[in-house]
């Protein structure tokens, strides 16, 4: 089965850089996608970007949304104008905002909840830090993140899940496949206590943490692993195109 290619763009791209990227994209990619593709651009490239690979099936997303609908919340964006630009999916507590915007799981869950709303898939992000892994806490902080990130929605289709170990984003260090194949083993069997199990048993668990073309194979070759959300190797069109080799 194939596997879904997502890419994190971060604060990477202005517009002229993501429309440069689409058009060598393009280029390289003769045949229609094999794999589900999703790009995650700034909110201020996504137009350039989403216009740029209008013919294409690439799906496209925001990194973030506000907890609001609207109102005096100055620099933020709300899930119905994300919509409105024509994105699909949505990134939601991604480990960097956590940590540097301090967002909490209730924030996770408001805006899983304006996302639904707004018919956005949510791409939930839950993942532990190296000091939690080295305490051997790693399932109960992703239970812990589930739990109070899902609690009380009622989902009526499947959102996606990414397991993004802390330690492993950007560093160059990225989990074992077993380390990786153990945990989203971990959150597969947990959902259904949380949700129905019809819903839960359609979630896709993405695992990210330096993905790269060198290490996509194994990786994608593991049981429980669906896809990928790859942030410093989607940047450029060849390493991005070298992992999606690994997800038909
Ligand atoms: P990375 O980032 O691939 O650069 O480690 C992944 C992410 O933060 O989504």
């Amino acid at each position: 089965m194939s596997l879904i290619l997502a890419g994190n763009w971060k604060l990477n791209k202005s517009p002229k850089e993501a429309e440069a990227f689409a058009k060598e994209f393009l280029q390289k990619t003769s045949q229609s996608l094999q794999s589900q593709t999703l790009i995650f651009p700034s909110a201020i490239s996504f137009v350039s970007v989403s216009e740029a690979f209008e013919s294409s099936s690439i799906g496209f997303g925001f990194q973030n949304i506000a907890t609001q609908d609207s109102g005096a919340y100055t620099g933020e964006n709300s899930a119905a104008m994300s919509k409105e630009l024509g994105a699909t999916h949505v990134l939601i507590g991604h480990s960097e905002r956590r940590k540097l915007y301090a967002e909490t799981n209730k924030d996770v869950n408001e805006k899983i909840q304006l996302a639904l709303k707004n018919y956005l898939v949510p791409v939930i992000c839950i993942g532990e830090t190296l000091e939690e892994r080295q305490k051997n806490i790693t399932n109960d902080v992703l239970k812990r993140q589930l739990k109070e990130g899902l609690e009380g929605i009622q989902f009526t289709s499947a959102p996606i899940i990414a397991y993004e170990p802390v330690w492993a984003i950007g560093t160059g260090e990225v989990a074992t496949p077993e380390q990786a194949n153990s945990a989203h083993e971990c959150i597969k069997s947990y959902l259904p206590e949380l949700i129905s199990s019809e819903i839960a048993n359609k979630i896709k668990v993405l695992y990210g943490g330096s993905v790269k073309p060198a290490n996509a194979k194994e990786l994608g070759a593991q049981k429980n692993i669906d896809g990928f959300l790859v942030g410093g190797a989607s940047l450029k069109v060849e390493s991005f195109l070298g992992i999606g080799e690994h997800c038909v």
